[in-house]
């Protein structure tokens, strides 16, 4: 273990921040760190250690009592998190340093850049990690500095926006906040303020990797001291404890995994379509319908999540219609779906980090995007790596049962498809050789490493 090599970790109390941070503890505590990871709770249990005792939880409350609902009113929730961490993080480092373990970074959400200033206010160096692509930061980085107007409505919209070596991009692929600044005014301003502190930040770290947004990379390397450490895939088993921690509202992965795997062991190589649309996004009754039937219809096996809270809207007898086409499960071990051999595409809504674990693990991609960063990461799947096609959606968002059978016929079975999958395979290498030792995300962290010591 190295002399004074405690940082302190703290997600954003979402699965698609606390899965790359978690994460990216395990990196830190195999260069011989000692993290704290601080999650943010509805009910903080004690804190307890995984990975070999290498690693401290320590859940802190989200500033909820029990019987209240925290997704009532995102500007309530922000506050009350932000509220509860700046009273118990400085009790807790000032803990940490009475006994002796003395944190020498805080390594925060870039949601939450308040949480700079609290590193520095107790002699900690604060590092700000991105969950998102640097295209997507970029972008509010300009909204920021009002190089980028957000038109109030979307049909006034007629901007164009051109980045370095990357086709032009149209209202269709911004992050859905800047199409229109009426639609969640208050997700803008958070997704904007991350770059208001970002000239002060200590080290700024991304979950991606050198060669994924190559020329970007050098624009934004020239203006803060960035280092990418991704992609920060989970390794297949996380750990026990953390997985069963009911804190957040699910778990990570579920009793499903031996049945999903089972299912995909039945099945021929490359010939399941893999379907989910992450921890957040909720498609309407309409939609599920014209999927399910979009699904059903391609003739393709396919294995598909839908929470728990969304089995509803499946259409009745859906089932049984379906026969052994089809597995439906509430949650799937994501990683070890995409990389089993039975899995022939993912057709997904393009968050962060299933676009990394698509790309990661070489598998052609379906890309369905509903908000946020999403519509700008299937850019990059169709666009850029070309590692897989985008579904185009009528002009309210909707997509119908007939576009759905043509992507999957086309990334499945068609000419298109052989050139996507030999594009697969190549990022499938380069992200690889980024996180080998020696490989560039591999050498930031070593970086960070010594950055901190
Ligand atoms: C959202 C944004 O879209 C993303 O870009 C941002 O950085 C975080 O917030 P989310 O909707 O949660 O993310 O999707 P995604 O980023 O793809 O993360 C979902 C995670 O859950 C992935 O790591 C995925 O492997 C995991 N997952 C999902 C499972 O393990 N099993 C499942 O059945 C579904």
């Amino acid at each position: 273990m190295r002399e004074g090599s405690h940082v302190i970790v703290l997600p954003f109390p979402g699965q698609g921040h606390i899965t790359p941070l978690s994460q990216f503890c395990k990196r830190l505590a195999s260069k011989g760190l000692k993290p704290t990871l601080i999650l943010v709770s509805d009910k903080p249990t004690p804190p307890y250690k995984i990975d070999n005792d290498s690693i401290t939880v320590f859940p802190i409350s989200n500033g909820f009592q029990e019987g209240e609902d925290p997704l009532q009113d995102l500007d309530d929730y922000m506050e009350r998190v932000e509220t509860s961490i700046k009273k118990r993080l400085p009790e807790l480092i000032q803990d940490m340093k009475l006994s002796g373990n003395i944190p020498k970074a805080l390594v925060y959400d870039s949601t939450m850049p308040w949480l700079l200033d609290v590193a520095h206010d107790h002699g900690l160096r604060g590092a700000s990690f991105f969950t998102q692509p640097w295209l997507v930061s970029a972008i509010y980085y300009h909204v920021f500095k009002g190089s980028f107007t957000v038109p109030s409505t979307k049909y006034g919209h007629s901007t164009l926006a051109s980045f370095p070596s990357f086709p032009m991009l149209n209202a269709n692929d911004l992050p859905s906040f800047l199409c229109e600044s009426s639609s969640y005014p208050n997700i803008l301003r958070v997704v904007v303020d991350q770059l208001s502190n970002i000239d002060r930040v200590d080290i700024v770290l991304c979950n991606t990797f050198d060669k994924l947004e190559e020329k970007l990379l050098k624009w934004v390397k020239s203006m803060w001291p960035v280092l990418n450490v991704g992609p920060t895939l989970p390794s297949m088993y996380l750990d026990k404890r953390l997985s069963e921690d009911k804190n957040y509202g699910f778990s990570l992965f579920t009793a499903k995994s031996t049945e999903c795997i089972e299912w995909l062991n039945s099945k021929q190589p490359s010939s399941v379509v893999y379907v989910s649309f992450g921890s957040l996004v909720i498609l309407n009754e309409d939609q599920m319908m014209e999927l399910a039937t979009g699904l059903k219809q391609s003739g393709c096996f396919f294995l598909w999540v839908v929470r728990e809270t969304e089995t509803d809207k499946i259409p009745k007898n859906y089932v049984e219609e379906i026969g052994e086409k089809g597995l439906i499960v509430s949650w799937s071990p994501q990683l070890e779906v995409l990389a089993h051999e039975s899995v022939g595409s993912f057709l997904t809504h393009c968050g962060w980090n299933s676009t990394l674990e698509g790309l990661s693990l070489g598998v052609p991609m379906i890309g369905m995007p509903h908000w946020t960063d999403q519509p700008t990461n299937a850019k990059f799947v169709e666009d850029v790596w070309k590692v897989g096609v985008r579904v185009k959606a009528e002009g309210d968002g909707f997509v119908r049962r007939e576009e759905i059978v043509r992507c999957v016929g086309e990334v499945m079975e068609g000419e298109k498809g052989k050139e996507i999958r030999k594009n697969a395979e190549k990022w499938k290498m380069l992200a690889k050789e980024a996180v080998a030792e020696g490989g560039s995300s591999d050498k930031s962290i070593d970086e960070f490493v010594s950055m901190v010591c």
